[in-house]
């Protein structure tokens, strides 16, 4: 068969994924096993419980995938496979299935950056141009990465504590809601009327990187406060102001990292790109800024193996391979 079908696994946390990719491009199949619903009765993700419902799934999902996209196994051209960053049991499912594959089909092995997967989702729908800035904003990243060419990054910078989802997170647990609760509280901050103040953190005149942990604070004294006196939380206003001053300090960075670094797009992605406030915010700005924003779809913003295979496409043109000695890299760098 013509043109190169990647085999792509993602299981760095709560996502067991499989996705058959055509020339990076063309997604042939993409299913995703979320553990959400298991992990809501412990507030968070559990490393250990991430594990085994990875082991549980994989196998048939691996076969599932394979049939939904109609390609014969020897027209597999390679299998790639989440190497890090990520929950250390959690990837090595992923890595273990990818390595029994190439070993057993005789095909090479890519160990793919997972955020390297977030950033060129962008590639399945869209065409990035370089040079190019990716803000990434998830539930474990925070990120401004700057690509001077196909598959080159560097990082200019990322959050010195929580990563935005994980704010967002901990802010909805505060407000009484069940995790993961980044949607309840953009929802809340699109509908509230007012905002109440919180505080925006710009850190150093010219630093990209970013800190939350003390917004998040904030917020909590605020509810904290309403309870004593027995008040009203008016969590609508809390969730605004919170959303607000997140957006307000990601988005200025953003453009102002475009502007520094001459690029010629900004590419949003992670699962916090789904927000509406961000969302809206920095598509108005860019507008207005004369700046191409990239957003991908919905589901290739969460987690998913698609975003996967395009990124490993790049190293399969380059036949820049993986050995089957490959680990696990709970905090590889891009
Ligand atoms: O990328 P993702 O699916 O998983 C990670 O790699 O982390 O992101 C999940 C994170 C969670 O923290 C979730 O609360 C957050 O994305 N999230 C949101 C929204 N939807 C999901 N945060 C803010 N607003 C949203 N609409
Ligand atoms: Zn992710």
């Amino acid at each position: 068969r013509e043109g190169c079908h990647i085999l792509a696994i993602e299981t760095s946390c709560d996502e067991t994924s499989v996705s058959i990719v055509k020339d990076g491009k063309i997604v042939l199949s993409n299913l995703v096993s979320s553990q959400i619903e298991t992990h809501k009765a412990f507030g968070g993700v559990v490393p250990e419980v991430a594990s085994r419902k990875h082991v549980e799934s994989i196998t048939l999902m691996i076969e599932e995938a394979i049939q939904e996209s109609g390609v014969a196994l020897e027209d597999i051209s390679a299998i790639a496979v989440t190497q890090g960053p990520g929950l250390v049991g959690a990837l090595l499912v992923g890595i273990m299935a990818a390595k029994s594959l190439a070993f057993a089909l005789d095909k090479p092995l890519i160990g793919t950056h997972h955020i390297a997967g977030h950033i060129y989702a962008n590639n399945l729908t869209a065409e990035i141009q370089y040079p190019s800035m990716a803000l990434v904003v998830s539930g474990g990243h925070t990120e401004l990465v700057l690509l001077e060419s196909e598959g080159q990054f560097q990082l200019i910078g990322s959050t010195r504590d929580d990563a935005v989802g994980e704010a967002y997170d901990k802010v909805a647990r505060a407000l009484g809601f069940p995790y993961p609760g980044g949607p309840y509280v953009d929802n809340l901050a699109m509908e509230a009327e007012s905002a109440v103040s919180l505080p925006r953190v710009w850190l150093e005149a010219n630093s990209y990187d970013f800190s939350l942990s003390g917004l998040k604070s904030a917020v909590l004294n605020v509810v904290n406060q309403k309870k004593m006196r027995g008040e009203e939380p008016m969590i609508g206003e809390i969730a605004r102001g919170f959303q607000e001053s997140v957006v307000e300090v990601l988005v200025e960075k953003a453009v102002r990292a475009v502007r520094q670094y001459g690029a010629k797009q900004l590419l949003l992605c992670g699962g916090v790109a789904v927000n509406r406030g961000l969302r809206a915010n920095l598509t108005d700005r860019c507008e207005k800024e004369k700046i191409e924003l990239l957003i991908p779809p919905f589901e290739y913003c969460t987690d998913n193996a698609a975003m996967i295979g395009a990124a490993a496409y790049l190293k399969w043109k380059h036949s820049q391979f993986t050995t089957l000695d490959m680990k696990a890299e709970p905090s590889l760098s891009l």
